[in-house]
């Protein structure tokens, strides 16, 4: 049976399937974690977790944990819900938005719209303009077709951001996405991969929430701390609101290793910056070489710990040549509005960036595929 391009990055044990290897051995391109992760911190902690949390149930309240994340962001704990990772969240997100008109800016992130089928909702696309760079860009500049917003005035509205958005890596400026919160009776704004990004932090809207019920912003551990076999994310926005989706989920969504593992990893002051560091270095790195080795790939600029690559022919040869060498990158087939002429990869190690760039340059080189005549920029 032919596999259906894959919704999400990550799915590394497919692939091991398939090579019959373990899945340590496959190269993950497709899920964007910070590459030397998880942290000290995390693996001490779940040590003695195994000792002490795995029998009892944990505290349906997730109080440690919420006062934890409230005192990293300046908050009451009141305003933190915790998660089985940011997917879990962006569901009962969904089921909020379900009498509204959910507007997806596309190309994005497919679990939105999984979310919103939860509830029998479709959302409606609302396309980008395929031109960005690597700085925080304005919103209102991105959209393809702004009418379109005029058009649905009367109607009640969700918008559902993601920021720095997923997939091309572009930073939203924060005094951009605020006029939204008048516009639109409910904001979703992920912030997934916001802080990973330098000097991303200073465009988070969750300062914001206090003053506008209508936000909610979501976060995710998973990538930052590179532990998303773990599942943990956050949810940030008005008590009354996390309340009624604390009462819609099961009692125990965030399993008492992911706690332990929260409350240790929330409480390492440097891994942030040090993984500023690395992004600040390996992006530019990465950028550089495999425009230089890859000139028939077009390199677009980001903000994240990924890039959108494009070409003239089908990425898809490309892509199945690294699998065979065990190399996974992400086929972009599932966000609407791109095809087989792009792929997404993740900024890793060094050392394994070195790798994808000399396996990319190889496999074009048989390929045998040329730059474009012209490098113009995507539309
Ligand atoms: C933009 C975005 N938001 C949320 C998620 C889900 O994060 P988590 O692993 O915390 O569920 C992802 C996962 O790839 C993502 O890309």
């Amino acid at each position: 049976m032919a596999e259906a391009p894959p919704q999400h990055g990550g799915n590394v044990h497919q692939l091991a399937r398939r090579l019959n290897c373990h899945p340590r051995q496959i190269l993950d391109f497709s899920a964007s974690l910070v590459p030397f992760g998880p942290p000290p911190s995390l693996r001490r902690a779940l040590r003695q977790a195994l000792n002490d949390h795995v029998a009892p149930y944990p505290d349906p309240s997730h109080q440690a944990l919420r006062e934890a994340i409230a005192q990293s962001h300046g908050l009451d704990p009141d305003w933190v819900l915790p998660g089985n990772g940011a997917a879990e969240l962006l569901t009962w997100a969904a089921r909020d938005a379900q009498s509204l008109i959910n507007l997806l800016p596309t190309p994005g992130f497919a679990d939105y719209q999984r979310a919103l089928a939860t509830w029998g909702v479709v959302g409606r696309s609302l396309p980008l303009r395929l031109h960005w760079g690597d700085g925080p860009q304005c919103w209102a500049d991105a959209l393809a077709e702004p009418r379109m917003l005029q058009s649905l005035r009367p109607h009640p509205t969700a918008l559902w951001i993601t920021n720095p958005h997923n997939p091309t890596g572009q930073l939203w400026h924060r005094d951009s996405l605020e006029p939204l919160l008048h516009a639109h009776d409910l904001l979703v704004v992920d912030e997934a991969f916001l802080p990973l990004v330098p000097g991303g932090e200073s465009h988070s809207l969750i300062s914001l929430t206090a003053g506008f019920g209508n936000l909610v912003v979501i976060r995710s551990l998973t990538k930052l701390f590179a532990m998303a076999g773990l599942r943990l994310g956050y949810a940030i926005a008005a008590p009354e609101r996390l309340q009624r989706w604390s009462h819609w989920r099961d009692p125990w969504p965030v399993n008492g290793l992911a706690v332990q593992g929260g409350l240790a990893v929330l409480a390492d002051p440097l891994w942030q910056r040090r993984v500023w560091r690395w992004l600040a270095g390996e992006g530019p790195w990465l950028v550089q070489h495999l425009s230089r080795q890859c000139p028939a790939l077009q390199v677009h600029p980001g903000a994240a710990n990924y890039r959108l690559l494009s070409s003239g022919h089908s990425l898809t040869p490309l892509q199945q040549s690294l699998a065979q060498q065990g190399i996974l990158v992400r086929d972009c087939r599932s966000f609407t509005g791109l095809d087989d002429h792009w792929l997404r990869i993740a900024i890793g190690s060094r050392r394994h960036n070195q790798r994808l760039v000399a396996a990319m340059a190889a496999v074009l080189k048989k390929l045998d595929h040329h730059p474009p005549a012209t490098q113009t920029s995507p539309s």
